[in-house]
């Protein structure tokens, strides 16, 4: 394995071991804090996620716009930029605000190359950019589609649940019952707040030819502003 993407946990403990086997590592960072302390660790670039990202975005839900630039003032690595992206505007947004690179993850569950479900894949396609939300807030919050589930574990919240309750309640529904069982009312349907941005499951080939036809639309639409 050339490179690892590693999130959730400081790179201490096992980054010497891969050094020495010449693997790069990418660790992921949800504050310009963290990726101060990974670059100091001796990381080789960190990947900024914003709290618009789909799966376990920035936990205080900064924006991936205020976030990536916050990411590229505080350290010297490169930065990877993670959420909110669907399409080449976004990956030229990314790029302007200093990021080296881009990590997708809805649209590239948009794919018939993902292997989650089709039910799955039909709620992110007709879902808008307002249709997602945080569970889990202040544990390791998940963003993913609005549905019967979370509705119940935010009413939970709201009515003050104990906290072992809330946190049995959010246990009972997984990933994988959205993504393998189709089950997207009491599932997980995890997903970023680009799934509004993305109304179509084309092949990933075509994903990044696209992304590279608009990131150069969008690109001489800047220049043309000289
Ligand atoms: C279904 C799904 C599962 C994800 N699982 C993980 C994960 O296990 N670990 C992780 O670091 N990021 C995970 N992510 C986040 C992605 O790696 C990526 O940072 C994020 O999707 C970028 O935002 P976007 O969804 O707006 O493109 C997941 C994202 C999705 C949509």
């Amino acid at each position: 394995v050339p490179v690892l993407v590693v999130s959730q946990g400081g790179p201490k403990a096992h980054l010497k071991r891969f050094h020495n086997r010449g693997v790069k590592w990418l660790h992921v960072v949800a504050s310009p804090g963290h990726a101060q302390k990974a670059e100091e660790a001796g990381v080789d670039a960190v990947v900024a996620v914003g709290g618009d990202a789909g799966g376990h975005p920035a936990p205080d839900e900064v924006s991936a716009m205020v976030m990536v630039r916050a990411v590229v003032k505080a350290v010297r690595l490169p930065v990877v930029a993670a959420g909110g992206v669907a399409d080449g505007a976004g990956v030229a947004a990314m790029l302007a605000l200093g990021a080296e690179a881009v990590q997708l993850g809805t649209r590239f569950l948009m794919t018939p190359e993902a292997n989650v479900h089709a039910a799955y894949k039909q709620a992110v396609r007709v879902a808008g950019i307002a249709d997602t939300t945080l569970i889990g807030r202040g544990r390791l919050p998940v963003r993913g589609l609005k549905n019967a589930f979370s509705a119940e574990v935010e009413l939970a919240e709201r009515s003050g649940m104990a906290e072992e309750e809330l946190k049995l309640l959010i246990a009972r529904s997984t990933l994988k019952m959205a993504a393998f069982d189709g089950d997207i009312a009491q599932g997980k349907v995890e997903a970023g707040q680009s799934a509004g941005l993305i109304d179509d499951i084309v092949p990933a080939g075509e994903v990044v030819e696209n992304l590279m036809c608009e990131f150069a639309e969008a690109r001489s639409r800047l220049v043309r502003l000289d």
